[in-house]
C-alpha cells in the first residue's frame, strides 16, 4: 500500500442502474427509477439490470424467478427503455459483477456494512437467521457499478447510502491497489419529487413492495378502477391545499400526493400548489386520479404486450448481456492484475 492523494477518475462517463425482481413494481419504483432511466439513455452510455442475485437474499420461488426478470425487463421497456441504446440484461448472466464482488468483500470493513440501514430493516428482528447475501448485497451493489465503471447511478432516495458505500469502496480499492484514479466515485442522481414516493396509507413510511397494505401502494398492474379507488382512499388531512412548500412540508401526506402529480407531470411541487392551492382534496384527489390513470395506463398495457411475447424479452435480454460482458470483462481483467492473481 502506498500514500496517494485520490486522483479523479478521467474514463468515459456511464450511466447504470437495476431493480430487483422480488415482487410487483409499484408507482415509487417507476418515478423514483424507470423514468430516469428512460431519459439518461439518450445521453452517456447505459447499463440497467434486473438484479435477480440481489432478489436471492432473501427466498425467491426458482419456478418464478425467470418470469418475475423478464417482467422487470417488459417494464423497463414500457417505460421507454431502447434496447438499442440501454443494454439491459439480468444480473446473474454476467458473472463479472459476481467475480468483483467477491474482491470487494475483501475490501469492505465489517464496520462499514454494520451501518447499513436497509439491512437491519430486511432482517428485522431475525438477523441470525438471514442470509449472509443479505448483509453483503450493498457489496454486490458496489461491483454492480464499478464493474462498468459508470460514473451516474439514478435510483430512489433509499438507496443513497449504498452509494455512499460504493464510493468509499472505490477510493479504498484505488489506493490499496495503488491504482489512482482506476474507479471512479459514482454520483447518485436522486433528484426530483420522485425521488420518494411514500405510502399512500402512511406519509411517514416509503411506498413499498413489502407493506402488507395492498391500498399502500400503486402496482404497475393496477387497473384505472383500481388505481382510482386508491387514490380516493389515500388518507389525508382536512384542510385546504396550502400556498407554500413550508406549509406543505408539514402535512407527509398532503405533500405526498403533490409530490406524485409533480413527478407525473413533469412540474415542480410549487407549480403544482399554485395552480391547486385552496382546493380540498374532494377536488385534487380526482384530478390526480386521472392523471395517474393517463399516464400509468399506457405504461401497463405496454407492459402485457411484452409480458406476451416472452421469446422477444429473451433475446433483449441476452443481446444486452453481451454487450455488457464485453466491457465489464476487461474491467475485471485489469482488478486481477491490480491485485495480483496467478495468470492475470
Ligand atoms: P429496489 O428493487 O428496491 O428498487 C428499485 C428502484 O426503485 C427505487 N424506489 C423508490 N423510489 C422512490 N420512492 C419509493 N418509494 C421507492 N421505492 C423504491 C429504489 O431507490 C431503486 O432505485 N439495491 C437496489 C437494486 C440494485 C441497484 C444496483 C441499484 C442492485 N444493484 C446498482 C442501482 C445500482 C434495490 O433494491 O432497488
Amino acid at each position: 500500500m502506498t500514500d496517494h492523494a485520490p486522483v479523479a477518475y478521467t474514463g468515459p462517463q456511464r450511466v447504470l442502474s437495476g431493480v430487483q425482481p422480488s415482487g410487483a413494481l409499484h408507482l415509487g419504483n417507476y418515478l423514483g427509477a424507470l423514468v430516469k432511466f428512460a431519459r439518461l439513455q439518450h445521453g452517456q452510455p447505459t447499463f440497467i439490470f434486473v438484479a435477480d442475485m440481489h432478489a436471492i437474499t432473501v427466498w425467491q420461488e426458482p419456478a418464478k424467478l425467470a418470469a418475475q426478470t423478464r417482467e422487470i425487463a417488459a417494464a423497463y421497456l414500457a417505460a421507454g427503455l431502447d434496447p438499442a441504446k440501454a443494454a439491459i440484461f439480468p444480473q446473474s448472466a454476467v458473472p463479472e459483477h459476481a467475480e468483483l464482488a467477491w474482491i470487494f468483500n475483501c475490501v469492505a470493513r465489517l464496520g462499514w456494512l454494520d451501518r447499513m440501514t436497509q439491512f437491519k430493516e430486511k432482517s428485522g428482528k431475525h438477523k441470525e437467521r438471514s442470509s449472509v447475501g443479505l448483509y453483503t448485497y450493498p457489496v454486490l451493489q458496489a461491483a454492480d457499478i464499478l464493474v462498468y465503471k459508470a460514473t451516474h447511478v439514478p435510483v430512489g432516495e433509499d438507496q443513497k447510502q449504498h452509494l455512499e458505500l460504493t464510493r468509499d469502496i472505490a477510493a479504498k480499492f484505488n489506493h490499496d491497489y495503488d491504482a489512482p484514479g482506476f474507479f471512479p466515485l459514482p454520483d447518485p442522481l436522486v433528484q426530483g419529487p420522485g425521488a420518494r414516493v411514500m405510502s399512500l396509507r402512511d406519509g411517514s413510511a416509503k411506498m413499498s413492495k413489502s407493506d402488507e397494505s395492498d391500498y399502500s401502494r400503486i402496482n404497475l398492474t393496477d387497473d384505472s378502477d383500481t388505481i382510482a379507488q386508491k387514490i380516493r382512499k389515500a388518507r389525508t388531512d382536512p384542510a385546504p391545499l396550502p400556498e407554500t412548500l413550508e406549509e406543505l412540508a408539514t402535512r407527509p401526506e398532503a405533500d405526498n400526493l403533490v409530490g406524485i402529480f409533480a413527478a407525473l407531470s413533469e412540474r415542480t411541487k410549487l407549480d403544482v400548489l399554485t395552480e391547486y392551492a385552496g382546493q380540498g382534496f374532494g377536488t385534487f384527489k380526482p384530478v390526480l386520479a386521472d392523471l395517474v390513470v393517463a399516464t400509468m395506463g399506457p405504461v401497463t398495457a405496454k407492459m402485457r404486450d411484452y409480458m406476451n411475447d416472452p421469446g422477444e424479452i429473451d433475446s433483449i435480454l441476452a443481446t444486452g448481456a453481451a454487450r455488457a460482458r464485453q466491457v465489464a470483462r476487461p474491467v475485471v481483467d485489469e482488478v486481477r492484475k491490480l491485485v495480483g492473481f496467478w495468470g492475470a
